[in-house]
Parts: C-alpha cells; structure tokens; sequence
C-alpha cells in the first residue's frame, strides 16, 4: 500500500499541469530607456491587459528598470510589431512558455543524482510530519488553521525543543506561483536539521531560536498551480463577482488594508479581499502570531524573483524606527550570501527599493512588534522568473542559507 501511494506521488510530481497550456505564449523583456517608452510600455497594458511579472502592475513601470511581462501567442505578434515600429529594444526570454513551465523539472536520470525538486503539496505535507516524527528533540508539528478548501496549515517548529526560547517565524509560498518559496522552507528546515551537532553556527542558533516554519501559506492557491494554472498567485476563495476567485493573502493584511488603486478589484491579481484578515489563511498567521509574540524576534517572508532583501516599510516612504539596524542586518546578510557563488542582491526598505505594497504580511509583523521583518526576493533576475529550474534550487538554498544564519546571529547576541 505505501509503494503504491509512493509512486502515486512520483507520478503526480513528474506530471505537468494539466488544465490551462501555453503553448507559444511568451515571456518579453523591456528596459524602457525615456518617458516616452515607459509611457508606451503602460499604453500597451491598459490596452491588452498584460499579465506582468515584474514590477507587478504596468502602472509600476518606471525608466531604466527592467520589466518583465507575459503575453499570449496572438498578442505577442502584435507586441513585436509595435515594439519594433517604436524603436524599443525588447528580448522574448520565452518563445513557448509551455516549454519552459516542462523545462522547470530535471529529467529521466538526472532526476535520480539527488538535486533538489519541487514538491507537490500532498508530498510537502507527508514530509513535514515525518521530520517532525523522526527528529523530536529539534522539531515539531503544529495546525495553525485551515484553508479556504480545509487544507490543514502546517507550522513546523524547529530548534532544541528544551532550550530554544525566542521565535523566528518563516513563511513561504503565500503567493502561489513563486515555487522555488517552499522549496527553500524545505532545504532550510532539512539543512537546519542535518547540520544542527556538526556545525557551531547553527548548533549555537537551534539552541537558543525556535524557527516557526510555514513552508506553504496559500495551500489552496499552490495546490491549483500544479493541477490547474502554473501562474496562479492568489488563494482560491471565491469573490463577489462569479468568475474571479482569490484574494492576494500578502495584500490581506490589516496594515494600511487597501490602501492603492486595483487590489479592491476582486478580478486583478493583488485583490486585498473584502476586508482586513478576510482570508481563512490570513487569520491563522495573525493568531498564531499574536499568541506567540512575546518570543517572536523576526518574522521573514520568502517570495520569488528579482534578488532582493527588503524591510519596512511597504506602504509608506518613511524609514522604519530602527532603519539603520535592518539596513546593517540586510546588507550583512547580502554580503554573506555574495560570498558562495556570487550572486548579487539589492536591499532597502519595500516602497523605495520596488514599489508601494499595502496589507502585507511584514509590514503587519512590524507593526506588531516584530521589529526583525524581512522579504527575500528569491533568484533569478528575470530570466527563468517564476519558472526557475530544478537544478538551481540546491544553490539558490546554499547561498540563502548564509544569509538567513546573518540575520539570526543578530537575533542572539
Ligand atoms: C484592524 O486594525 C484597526 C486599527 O488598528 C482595528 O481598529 C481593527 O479592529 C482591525 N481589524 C481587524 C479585523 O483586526
Ligand atoms: C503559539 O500559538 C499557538 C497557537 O495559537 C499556541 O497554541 C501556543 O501555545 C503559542 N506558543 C506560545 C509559546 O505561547
Ligand atoms: C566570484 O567572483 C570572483 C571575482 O570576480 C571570482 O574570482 C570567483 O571565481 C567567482 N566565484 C564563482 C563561484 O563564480
């Protein structure tokens, strides 16, 4: 019975989505270089509707950052006519965006030489119960709450369940799309626990810290990316206009809640639901949180792409009370993750480094209390984007790794 069941997973996590395809839909890149090609760039959203990755609404779009945008086979024709026609220089990353949602998967032998995966819900949640089963002493299990759909919401708390006394709490996947979230909750939880004895920097901190670990936060929504749609970002709850679903749970928070034009817009992708905590997920994080905040020092959010580490604020041009700490923890952070394969991030406070954010989960932790919140911004820049293979995830974890044993060695001392 359990072989069976194990190659039911197998056979679930090699499959490609069904559901929605994109054949030939593609992924452009555009660095507008004046006014005028951002002020193009913004006409061409408004009038097709573009699905844009990065920044992540047209109307962000400023001169000289990279923007990153998906269209569908019919428009894209279109696309590289106008963008011709003006003189803007443009690069398809994607010809068949298909190709690339296949490409994410290590395959035939490569995929037995041990390189990290990604993992399917239902294998995510198997593998949080036997970690917490085999590793009593440095893990355990907690339900925060279910989702919309009554999918249980998994914490794990790793550190010496005896001695450890103050929190980091660690949320991943709370937007559905951003797959390489999870899958570093699981290498840091594994890589927590393999090393914990062997090496002094993590002994020292699982002794002393408790990392509350959420490694997927919109269930529903990532569950949905791999039967469904690859590019789903919201959770899965229904919405007062029939045919749009999901609220933004990282714009369903009650700081500064629907603070900017569009997330009241149950059709648009960054919906801040229909008030404050209205989302079932978002309001087992904000219990659990405020029952837990006496011990929790940090609180880091991991999304997907661009190679940043942000602080608060997000919904305000103003600098946090304690700026100058986050902006020494950040860059020392950064620093340490540079020195593994040198990959570069850029760090600073969420409104000036990006864009405006309202409702999200770190400003709400900040606000709170938490005066150690943070946001990865996970590899790459943009070429692979949400798409990022396989055989990158054990390098993207190795480096991250670093950083987040910066940030907590600040939490101890
Ligand atoms: C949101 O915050 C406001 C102001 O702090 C408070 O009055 C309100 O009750 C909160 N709403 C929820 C749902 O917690
Ligand atoms: C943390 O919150 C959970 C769920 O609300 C609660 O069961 C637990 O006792 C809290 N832990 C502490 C140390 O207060
Ligand atoms: C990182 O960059 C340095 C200096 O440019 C170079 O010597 C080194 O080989 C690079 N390391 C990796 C892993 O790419």
């Amino acid at each position: 019975m359990k072989l069976i069941l194990l190659f039911c997973y197998i056979a679930v996590s090699l499959s490609v989505p069904r559901g929605r395809r994109f054949d030939n839909e593609k992924l452009f890149h555009v660095t507008p270089k004046s006014d005028d090609e951002v002020k193009f760039i913004k006409h061409l959203d408004t009038t097709m509707k573009l699905d844009f990755w990065k920044p992540k609404y047209g109307h962000h779009v400023t001169p000289k950052t990279k923007v990153s945008f998906h269209a569908d086979a019919q428009q894209s024709k279109l696309i590289e006519a106008l963008l011709t026609q003006e003189r803007i220089e443009y690069r398809i990353v994607f010809h068949d965006l298909q190709k690339a949602i296949e490409n994410q998967f290590t395959k035939g032998s490569e995929r037995k030489k041990g390189f990290s995966h990604y993992h399917d819900w239902n294998e995510i949640a198997m593998w949080a119960y036997s970690v917490s089963l085999n590793k009593p002493k440095l893990a355990s299990i907690v339900q925060i709450g279910e989702t919309y759909e009554g999918r249980p919401m998994l914490v794990l708390k790793i550190g010496n369940q005896k001695s450890a006394k103050k929190g980091v709490f660690i949320e991943c996947g709370i937007h559905a799309r951003e797959w390489i979230s999870p899958a570093f909750c699981q290498c840091f939880v594994n890589e927590a626990i393999r090393t914990y004895g062997k090496d002094k920097a993590m002994t020292k901190l699982l002794d002393s810290l408790i990392f509350h670990v959420l490694p997927v936060f919109n269930i529903d929504g990532y569950v949905f990316t791999w039967t469904t749609d690859r590019l789903w970002r919201k959770n899965r709850a229904p919405t007062f206009i029939d045919k749009c679903f999901g609220t933004d749970l990282n714009r369903n928070f009650n700081i500064s809640w629907n603070g900017i034009h569009f997330d009241d817009e149950p059709c648009s992708e960054a919906y801040a639901g229909n008030a404050p905590e209205s989302a079932p997920e978002t309001q087992a994080v904000t219990t659990y949180i405020r029952n837990n905040l006496s011990s929790l020092k940090a609180f880091i959010s991991f999304h997907s792409f661009s190679q940043l580490l942000l602080y608060p604020y997000g919904y305000k041009d103003e600098e946090a009370p304690n700026h100058k700490k986050l902006d020494q923890i950040a860059k020392s952070a950064v620093k340490a993750l540079h020195s593994l394969y040198n990959t570069s991030y850029t760090s600073g406070p969420t409104f000036s480094t990006i864009y405006p954010v309202c409702g999200s989960s770190v400003d709400w932790a900040y606000d709170e209390g938490i005066k150690y919140s943070f946001v990865f911004e996970l590899p790459d820049e943009g070429d692979y984007g949400f798409m990022l293979p396989e055989h990158e995830i054990e390098q993207t974890c190795q480096e991250t790794m670093l950083a987040m044993k910066q940030i907590a060695s600040y939490l101890i001392d």
